[in-house]
């Protein structure tokens, strides 16, 4: 459960696939997408249930972070970076430095999936 003003979050997380360890910055870089996806779980669905699935599937690892929340239309780049919010911006970054690919899908009243799909073997650089 996620700790919060309003009613506790019941969370789940999910492997599927044969787990193993992976490089270092790419255990960072999905830890980091996953506790950003879930503050904003917190602080903007009003959802009360939030789902983190981690898939390894051979060559990429996919993690998906989905809430039951209210949903949001999913802004631009640019206009998230006029309005200084940075969360959804550094998922995406993250995603792609270490040579993944990241989606953000939402819709009002059906809740949010974020999901990126990284390679196993973490990109250079
Ligand atoms: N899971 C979600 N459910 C509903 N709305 C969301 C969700 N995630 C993001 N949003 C909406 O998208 C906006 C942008 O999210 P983002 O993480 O980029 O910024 P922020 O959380 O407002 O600020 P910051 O992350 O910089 O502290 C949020 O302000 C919110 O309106
Ligand atoms: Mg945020």
């Amino acid at each position: 459960m996620l700790a919060g003003d309003r009613a506790p979050i019941q969370a789940r997380l999910t492997v599927g696939g044969t787990a193993h360890r992976m490089p270092a910055t790419l255990e960072l870089a999905l830890y980091r997408i996953a506790q950003e996806a879930l503050r904003n779980v917190e602080k903007h669905a009003g959802a009360t249930r939030a789902g983190v699935r981690l898939d390894f599937k051979g060559p990429e690892i996919r993690l998906t972070v989905t809430d039951n929340g209210q949903g949001f239309e999913v802004p631009s780049l640019t206009t998230l970076v006029g309005a200084g919010r940075l969360g959804l911006l550094g998922i995406q970054e993250r995603a792609r430095l270490v040579g993944g690919r990241c989606s953000i899908r939402s819709a009002q009243g059906k809740g949010t999936r974020v999901q990126a799909t990284v390679p196993a073997a973490a990109a250079p650089g």
